[in-house]
């Protein structure tokens, strides 16, 4: 069971990754007049993905900790930093379904969506290595 949680998040890491790959794209075709092509869609699509698996395993991760050990917030900064997180998706999210909507701010937003989500990569590999570190201290000894 306890396992559950850092598998989705892993997966959705891995997705997110990919989404910015893409993202990265447009990023060079719409700033620095590269040739790339921004597969749209699938932008849209596994952006939507990734972002809802770690709205998901947020609340997965939460629940584990309260069912096994009867609290929250007590994971070496793990769960704080997630409190921290939180925001930043929720609004990547947000501007990335204005963005797909075609909304008549894409300009300024589409940028701040992309370093917003940059962001987001960052927070979220800190994230990845403070749970190892969790599973390592707190799970793996189970
Ligand atoms: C709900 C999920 C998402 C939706 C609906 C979405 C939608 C979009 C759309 C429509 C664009 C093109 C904007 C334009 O050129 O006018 C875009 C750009 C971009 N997205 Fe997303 N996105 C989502 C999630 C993500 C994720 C998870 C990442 C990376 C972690 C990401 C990174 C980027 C980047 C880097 C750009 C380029 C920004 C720029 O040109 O400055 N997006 N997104
Ligand atoms: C590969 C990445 C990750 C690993 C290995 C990992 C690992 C863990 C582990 C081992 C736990 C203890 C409970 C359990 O096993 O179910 C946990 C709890 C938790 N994780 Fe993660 N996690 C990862 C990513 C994330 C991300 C990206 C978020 C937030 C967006 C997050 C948010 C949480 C929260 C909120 C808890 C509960 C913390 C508490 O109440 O103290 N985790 N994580």
């Amino acid at each position: 069971m306890l396992l559950i949680h850092p598998a989705i998040q892993t997966i959705a890491i891995l997705i997110a990754l990919y989404a910015f790959w893409m993202g990265s794209k447009r990023a060079l075709a719409v700033h620095f007049h590269k040739k790339a092509v921004f597969p749209w869609k699938r932008h849209i699509w596994t952006g939507r993905i990734a972002f809802s698996l770690l709205l998901i395993g947020f609340f997965v991760g939460m629940a584990m900790v309260r069912i096994h050990w009867g609290n929250n917030l007590m994971t070496l900064g793990h769960g704080k930093m997630a409190l921290v997180t939180l925001p930043f998706i929720v609004a990547g999210f947000i501007m990335g379904e204005m963005l797909a909507r075609k909304s008549p701010h894409r300009d300024k937003l589409r940028v701040v969506h992309g370093l917003n989500n940059l962001l987001v990569l960052i927070l979220l590999f800190n994230q990845a290595r403070l749970g190892i570190e969790v599973y390592r201290l707190f799970v793996a000894g189970l």
